[in-house]
């Protein structure tokens, strides 16, 4: 536990494309329907971006946004994190894109890899840059266009993602508020559940790979599931202990949006009732990394956190990844 946070999130911002994509709508496209969606997953909506817009122009959005709200300059910031599975490219990193798009020139910026995790890595990262003096602001920028890399002729994966990206600004703690323990994990033996097989240096794309979608998302759901409950709740659970706090403590839990029932069995597991967890997923899907500084940014706006809020963030994610984060708001 820190005696004293080290690291408190500043400010949040979020950018959501405007297209809804409906439960109605896929039932256009693969063979499925409302009702099965709702009941296993508890989505009924998600949003697609532009063909044109890339998870750079998502993230630059977002990352204005924080830094307006939190009274900042693109100059004030040290540190630019980016985590995303879908970087516009594969070289540079997204976090460049995304510098040079807001005018953070005199920063460093990379990007971090940690599926749906990330943003609770990056808050760990930011945590350290801030510990080390190495840094006062650090942005941390999520940004996902899921839809770029779901196989949309698989139904058992394309209902589930959506597009979005969140930013948040971390810097000192004041006043007692901030980060009060972390807890995260990874193994990767479990790497095949959730993966794109194809388009990296093991197996670089041919057009036999492309045709055969082999470059797309690819998925052991129900393993995934099973994997992403334990997880959550274990790293939950120790987050807790190292702040010598108990479930009771906790005012509000933001978990990675996956499946509502992900999330109901994670609460379950954790002692904590759904009146005090912050659901998007049924508006969003699953937004990867950016699920939960989205979900940060509306429940600070609707009032459901404020300053000394007690937050306790979980989340999962390919690699298998996955994390807690407990923090004074
Ligand atoms: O951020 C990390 C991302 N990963 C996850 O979030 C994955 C977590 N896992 C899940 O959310 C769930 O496992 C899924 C939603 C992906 C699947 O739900 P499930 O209850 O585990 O279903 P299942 O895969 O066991 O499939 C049950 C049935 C199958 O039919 P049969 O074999 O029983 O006849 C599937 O073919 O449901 C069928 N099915 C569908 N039916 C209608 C699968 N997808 C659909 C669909 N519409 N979209």
């Amino acid at each position: 536990m820190n005696s004293q946070p080290i690291a408190f999130i500043h400010s949040t911002a979020r950018f959501l494309p405007e297209r809804v994509l409906t439960n109605a709508d896929l039932e256009r496209m693969v063979d499925t329907n409302d009702t099965w969606i709702r009941e296993r997953t508890g989505i009924r909506e998600r949003r697609i971006a532009p063909d044109e817009m890339t998870a750079a122009d998502m993230g630059a959005r977002a990352a204005r946004c924080a830094l307006q709200k939190g009274g900042l300059a693109p100059s004030d910031v040290d540190v630019l994190i980016v985590t995303t599975a879908t970087p516009d490219r594969w070289l540079p990193s997204t976090a460049c894109d995304i510098q040079s798009r807001i005018g953070a020139l005199d920063c460093l910026a990379f990007d971090l890899s940690a599926a749906c995790t990330g943003f609770l890595y990056a808050l760990t990262v930011a945590e350290g840059f801030i510990a080390a003096g190495r840094g006062e602001t650090i942005l941390i920028v999520s940004a996902e266009k899921m839809s770029s890399i779901v196989d949309w002729s698989d139904r058992a994966t394309c209902i589930l993602f959506g597009d979005g990206a969140g930013a948040a600004v971390v810097r000192p703690a004041v006043d007692g508020r901030g980060i009060l323990s972390s807890h995260h994990l990874s193994d990767g033996n479990l790497a095949p559940l959730l993966e794109r097989p194809a388009g990296g240096s093991a197996m670089p794309l041919t057009p036999e790979l492309l045709a055969s979608g082999a470059h797309l998302v690819h998925m052991e759901g129900r393993e995934v599931f099973k994997n992403a409950v334990r997880s959550m709740a274990q790293s939950g659970f120790a987050a807790l202990e190292a702040a010598s706090l108990s479930s009771d403590d906790v005012d509000i839990m933001v978990p990675h949006q996956a499946n509502i029932r992900v999330i109901e069995s994670t609460a379950k597991y954790s002692g904590i009732p759904m009146e005090k967890v912050y659901v998007t997923v049924d508006r969003y899907g699953n937004i990867s990394s950016a699920t939960i500084p989205v979900a940060l940014d509306e429940a600070v706006e609707e009032g459901r956190m404020g300053p000394g809020s007690v937050v306790l963030m979980t989340a999962f994610g390919a690699g298998l990844t996955w994390g807690a984060v407990a923090m004074r708001w």
